[in-house]
């Protein structure tokens, strides 16, 4: 018997991938990125694409797929009717969630919509740990009141606590008890991404899905990033670390009556989503609606080539090397910033790094839009497109008032498997370059919006001649 001799072990993360074909990105300079940030008034979301260097704006739909994904598409069964790929992709979310009926969707907002279509009616209330924006946005579309029920600690950026996306159960069962009846379901985000990428614990899935039960109301996860969830338990929660992560994934739906998703995201693909629920009524009407407004059932507002990229995409997201990478590299980010005073959610999140706008830039008033500004002088002076989560996204109110968001954040968001460690390390750099000049930073207004999610489209104008004092 040769002598065995132990693995050696290297602390170097690596990209788990090689890369078998590359899209150019594109230099700009500053002068030129000044005049398309005007002409896109203000708003990244305007800008052209081949304007941006790095493109932090989402991790939705904007990652890489793999050969086996390019490979499952052409396998892809444009059956209108019965099509095998639905076949492998029903299998695919059924064997994670384990639930009962499966609907795909062209993406997250329109299982949202038509579960707020089958579920809820006016003056009805669905708690969330936080509400995603588009949910939100459905939600209220129906005349129902979103509320937001986080953990105190989600509210406080500096807090470290390894759950901070846990859903508040005291406050869950008080709301129940004075107000059951007008809750037609309750929701858990994972992770919680306007709270910051932020993972809830396996224990607080477990409690909320036990009030839930104790009233009997059914209870629906915002599952879009469910796998970067499951390994923050592996790597966080007491008891899982054995457990692989598609096992703690299975643990977390079992423990749900449905789902939403946007398979855009842990789906590792460009686009989809599904509606998963086990009630037989209630999934009868959303078939309905599905049939209304997405298309049949058996593709549902995608191409049979689309459900085979997520068949395979949704077993992607859990593999530990990925993951372990995914999250790495926000980390690393988040590190290279806090060293630089840069103050940011912490601990960092599954998708993104959140920094905090407020705290940055102090002398700007909420009604300047801190973290707005904020992401355009990152576009200004290093081609970075990152997206304001503060007072334009969150600050208009169904009655049409204005109230500050909790927090001014801009999000760094990062697509799946597209960026190397020198992207990172690029990031970094603008970062530390832009921290250095937060004094000199000065707020925008609103020209133009429209009244219902105005951060896509809106037009805004500096407060001052620029951005930069
Ligand atoms: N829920 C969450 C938690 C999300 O993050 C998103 C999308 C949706 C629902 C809606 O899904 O875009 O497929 O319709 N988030 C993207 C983002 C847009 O940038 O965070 P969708």
């Amino acid at each position: 018997m040769p002598h065995e001799r132990p693995e050696p072990q290297f602390k170097t993360i690596i990209e788990p991938f090689r890369i078998k074909s590359v899209e150019p990105i594109r230099y700009t300079t500053r002068a030129q990125r000044a005049r398309a940030l005007e002409a896109a008034g203000y708003n990244l979301f305007r800008l052209h694409a081949s304007d941006v260097l790095i493109d932090l704006l989402t991790d939705s739909g904007t990652g890489a797929m793999s050969s086996e994904q390019w490979a499952a598409m052409m396998r892809g069964d444009e059956s209108y009717a019965g099509s095998r790929s639905f076949d492998r992709f029903e299998a695919a979310v059924k064997g994670i969630t384990g639930l009962k009926h499966i609907f795909p969707t062209h993406q997250g907002r329109a299982a949202e919509r038509i579960l707020c279509g089958v579920a809820l009616k006016r003056g009805d209330v669905v708690p969330n740990n936080t509400h995603f924006d588009t949910t939100r946005a459905n939600i209220e579309a129906v005349g129902a009141e979103a509320l937001d029920l986080p953990i105190a600690e989600a509210r406080q950026p500096e807090a470290l606590h390894p759950f901070k996306g846990n859903l508040d159960v005291p406050a869950l069962r008080a709301l129940l008890t004075s107000r059951r009846e007008q809750v037609p379901l309750v929701m858990l985000t994972v992770t919680n991404n306007s709270g910051g990428g932020q993972p809830v614990s396996l224990a607080n899935v477990r409690e909320v899905s036990a009030v839930c039960r104790e009233f009997g109301v059914p209870l629906f996860l915002d599952c879009c990033r469910y796998a970067e969830n499951a390994y923050f338990i592996k790597l966080r929660e007491p008891g899982y670390a054995e457990r692989t992560p598609r096992e703690i994934a299975q643990e977390m739906f079992s423990y749900v009556d449905g789902a939403t998703m946007s398979a855009k995201k842990d789906g590792m693909a460009n686009i989809g989503g599904f509606l998963a629920m086990n009630d037989d009524v209630m999934a009868q009407a959303a078939q309905n609606l599905l049939i209304l407004g997405e298309g049949f059932p058996t593709y549902g507002g995608l191409a049979g080539y689309d459900l085979d990229a997520l068949a395979v995409g949704f077993q992607e997201a859990l593999e530990e090397p990925y993951l372990q990478y995914r999250l790495r590299s926000i980390e690393y980010l988040g590190e290279r910033l806090l060293q630089a005073n840069i103050p940011i959610i912490q601990p960092t999140g599954g998708h993104a790094v959140y920094i905090d706008a407020g705290k940055l830039l102090p002398h700007l008033p909420a009604r300047e839009y801190p973290a707005w500004a904020l992401s355009c002088v990152l576009y200004l002076e290093g081609g970075v497109r990152s997206v304001e989560i503060g007072s334009v996204m969150f600050g208009r109110q169904p009655d049409g008032s204005e109230r500050p968001a909790p927090l001014e954040l801009v999000r760094l968001a990062f697509p799946r498997r597209t960026y190397t460690q020198s992207h990172v390390d690029y990031l970094a750099e603008v970062l530390l370059h832009v921290g250095s000049l937060r004094e000199r930073v000065r707020g925008l207004r609103i020209v133009e919006a429209p009244p219902l999610l105005r951060h896509f489209t809106a037009r805004l104008e500096p407060v001052e001649q620029s951005l930069l004092a």
